[in-house]
């Protein structure tokens, strides 16, 4: 059942405009939710709340905010990261990535609102051989996967009306929060720029994501009112951390050494070495899926931009 619009068999359709709360905002994917939002037609108000703002993890702040506000959907960027710091700390990643979005889809049930989850390729063990479907069997190996993926469960249970989004490897726009960590391509750029070399995995393969791309196909997915569900949302293709950072350091036209390593000689925790997604979203939000070569031709264009304006690429 359509919830928000009144699709034809494209799925173009009937946008109804749409009031959003998003949590987690000052993230790097907040940050693009952010942007994207602002000029997109069919969003009607966005309530942008940091983690200064709402922690997830407390239950009456979570249903204080969606109570006050009766949002049409709440999309919670807000999540324990990275990977290595929720081994450190697996109460809290339990805390952050699991009961805050129980919370969060129990509150929007009771207003009528779409919880939309945002998870990670990390609940799959990587041992597949060709991109995974959203119907594989998850099998996460380290506390972040885990976490997400008891996060995963804990928004389906919470809410019939639900979207659960995987996705992975997103670069993009620097976070507005200064606590947030700029993206690998950013961080792989400035030590570039500042004369090092650098040494990058080369056997953990992954689908690189613009964040800018995936804010829009989460935004599709709300307005054109697609069904409840797991979608996986990715930009097209495949590719290492080494193809990454070299593709990224080539455009710049920048020489720095880039060394190829081994995802084992750099973490004693097992991790998931393969885990491409393939992107399921319906039309209209398969259309913002290009190949990631290209969205990150983008991404650096903008970047460029902003840097011989002498502006921050920082958002304000
Ligand atoms: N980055 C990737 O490559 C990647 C890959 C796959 C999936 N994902 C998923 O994509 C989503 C967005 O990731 P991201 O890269 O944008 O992460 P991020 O930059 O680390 O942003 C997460 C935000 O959540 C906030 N936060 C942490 N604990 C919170 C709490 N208790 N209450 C409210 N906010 C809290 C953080 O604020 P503070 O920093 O102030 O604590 C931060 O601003 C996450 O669900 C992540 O699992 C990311």
């Amino acid at each position: 059942m359509l919830d928000y619009a009144e699709n034809d068999a494209q799925g173009n359709g009937r946008r109804r405009p749409m009031r959003i709360m998003l949590l987690g905002a000052d993230g790097l994917l907040g940050t693009a939710v952010q942007e994207t939002a602002a000029t997109h037609p069919h969003v009607q108000q966005l309530t942008a709340l940091g983690h200064s703002d709402l922690d997830i993890t407390r239950p009456e702040q979570v249903n204080a905010a969606i109570e006050k506000t009766r949002p049409d959907a709440v999309i919670n960027t807000a999540a324990l990261m990275p990977a290595d710091r929720c081994d450190e700390v697996p109460a809290e990643a339990y805390a952050v990535n699991a009961l805050g979005p129980r919370y969060i889809s129990r509150a929007c049930a009771s207003v009528g609102a779409t919880p939309v989850f945002v998870t990670t390729d990390f609940v799959y063990d990587g041992t597949a051989t060709v991109p995974y479907q959203p119907g594989a069997l998850p099998r996460p190996l380290l506390t972040y996967g885990i976490t997400k993926l008891a996060g995963e469960h804990e928004t389906r249970l919470g809410s019939d009306r639900h979207l659960v989004v995987r996705t992975s490897c997103l670069f993009g726009p620097r976070p507005r929060s200064p606590r947030a960590r700029d993206s690998f391509v950013d961080r792989a750029l400035d030590r570039a720029t500042a004369g090092g070399d650098l040494t990058v995995v080369d056997n953990v393969i992954t689908t690189p994501t613009y964040t800018m791309d995936l804010a829009a196909m989460v935004l599709e997915l709300l307005v054109s009112g697609a069904e409840s569900g797991t979608y996986q949302a990715v930009n097209q293709g495949i590719g290492s951390w080494f193809d990454l950072c070299l593709a990224a350091l080539t455009e710049e036209g920048l020489g720095a050494r880039v060394s190829p390593t081994q995802e084992q000689s750099f973490t004693a925790a097992a991790r998931p070495l393969y885990t491409p997604l393939v992107c399921t979203l319906p039309e209209p939000a398969l259309a913002y899926s290009r190949p990631w070569r290209a969205a990150l031709t983008e991404y650096l264009k903008v970047r460029r931009g902003a840097a011989s304006q002498g502006l921050e690429s920082r958002p304000s």
